[in-house]
């Protein structure tokens, strides 16, 4: 584990901001899901969305790891990073034609989540292996921006529908190897993994999808943010999860691999995002500690209304104090905290936002031309992996370049 003092000194070292990445934690968190669900035949695909840190991600390859990616750009990304293949599975939604075909031609199994795109890939692709997408009907998430289930998401193919999807799927030669559903993403009751699961499972007849070789149950598995929020046991979880597909497979007469794709698990609490506080105002009712990061780097707080802890590095012991804590970009919600008690802030003092690693530096952006923090990677004690911060200069350089005048 990286300590508070080890931060401060990469603070130093590096400069502000800053993400830093603890490459053992994801890598124990990796291993702890083998011992928290002991199917034999399980497999997990890390959603690279949540953070596509090649460091990151070479860990992974490496303790055996498989890629859940959404874009061919993160089909490109894994397979340059040496994942093989036969480990990625290509879960796109809205995908062009050009996409689709881009994708085929790597080898990669695409996971299809509309009738329509299997109507195209029966046309034009017969006898290709599938994976076909399932919405679960199961309603859960840490906010409806990231629930996946039920009716009013883009994602999957009707329960429903699934005779359909077989007869299509059977009329044009296509090979259904796997069948996915994705919950959503801070799943806030095990149950909800469960029913997924049992949904899933109660479409997957060997007479719809003979050839059926795996179970993808999608990602979701969520890790406190807060400090008083209660660690989910995954031990109890992960013995029912087993006990639901020995069953499963039982009544099919086969062993299939189970899969799974989590993002956040892996990844969110080996994360931090430093920042140098540079101004304290005191507003009438308000003291707003400003820093020098902003929303762009880290949206949780203010796309979701996410929680995510901080601590002063610099003063930890200081008297509690009520802060709004604020970035430089020029737009009032600009906030990574509102009303959080802090220990006294000073200008110059080090900042660590901590649960940075999921879905706060790949959700980034240059708005106000900012740009990108530096990211480091620690492992066994030292850095392993540096990506120093864009200069402001090679960002506009980037934008003028790309620029042809008509
Ligand atoms: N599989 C699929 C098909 C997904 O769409 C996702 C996440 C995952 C797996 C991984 O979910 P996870 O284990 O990370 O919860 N930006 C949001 C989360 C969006 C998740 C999108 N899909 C956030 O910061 O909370």
């Amino acid at each position: 584990m990286i300590d508070h003092q080890q931060l401060l000194k990469l603070a130093g070292s590096y400069g502000t901001p800053l993400f830093v990445y603890d490459g053992d934690l994801v890598v124990e968190r990796y291993r702890d899901l083998f011992k928290f669900i002991t199917w034999p035949r399980l497999s997990i695909h890390y959603a690279l969305k949540a953070n596509y840190n090649p460091a990151l991600l070479r860990l992974l390859r490496d303790a055996g790891c498989g890629i859940d990616a959404v874009s061919p750009g993160e089909v490109e990304l894994a397979l340059r990073l040496g994942f093989p293949r036969e480990r990625i599975i290509y879960t796109a939604n809205n995908m062009t034609d050009a996409e689709f075909e881009r994708v085929f031609a790597t080898g990669v199994v695409m996971n299809i989540g509309s009738l329509s795109r299997l109507a195209k890939a029966a046309e034009q692709h017969p006898g290709m292996p599938i994976c076909l997408r399932f919405n679960p009907d199961v309603c859960d998430g840490d906010n409806e921006k990231t629930m996946t289930g039920g009716d009013l998401t883009k994602f999957g193919i009707l329960l429903d529908d699934a005779d359909r999807a077989a007869e299509l799927a059977r009329r044009g030669g296509l090979r259904v190897i796997g069948l996915h559903e994705h919950t959503g993403s801070g799943l806030q009751h095990t149950e909800s993994v469960f029913r997924s699961m049992r949904n899933l499972m109660a479409i997957a007849t060997p007479e719809r999808f003979p050839d059926l070789e795996f179970m993808d149950f999608g990602g979701g598995f969520k890790v406190p943010y807060r400090p008083d929020e209660k660690r989910v046991d995954y031990m109890e979880m992960g013995r029912e999860i087993g006990t639901l597909f020995a069953e499963f497979c039982q009544s099919r007469g086969r062993e299939l691999e189970m899969r799974f794709e989590p993002g956040k698990y892996l990844v969110a609490e080996a994360g931090w995002l430093l920042t140098e506080v540079n101004t304290i105002k005191h507003n009438r009712s308000r003291v707003i500690a400003g820093c020098d990061s902003g929303f762009p780097q880290l949206i949780r707080p203010v796309l979701y209304g996410a929680y995510h802890q901080i601590f002063n590095l610099s003063n930890p012991d200081g008297p509690l104090r009520c802060y709004d804590v604020c970035g430089n970009i020029c737009e009032t919600g600009d906030r990574f905290a509102e009303q959080r008690e802090l220990p006294e802030i000073r200008e110059y003092d080090i900042l660590a936002i901590a649960n940075a690693g999921a879905y706060c530096h790949s959700m980034g952006g240059v708005y106000n031309l900012r740009t990108m923090p530096g990211e480091v990677v620690v492992a066994d004690g030292r850095v392993i992996s540096c990506i120093r911060r864009e200069s402001d200069t090679g960002l506009i350089d980037r934008i003028v370049s790309r620029e042809r005048m008509l």
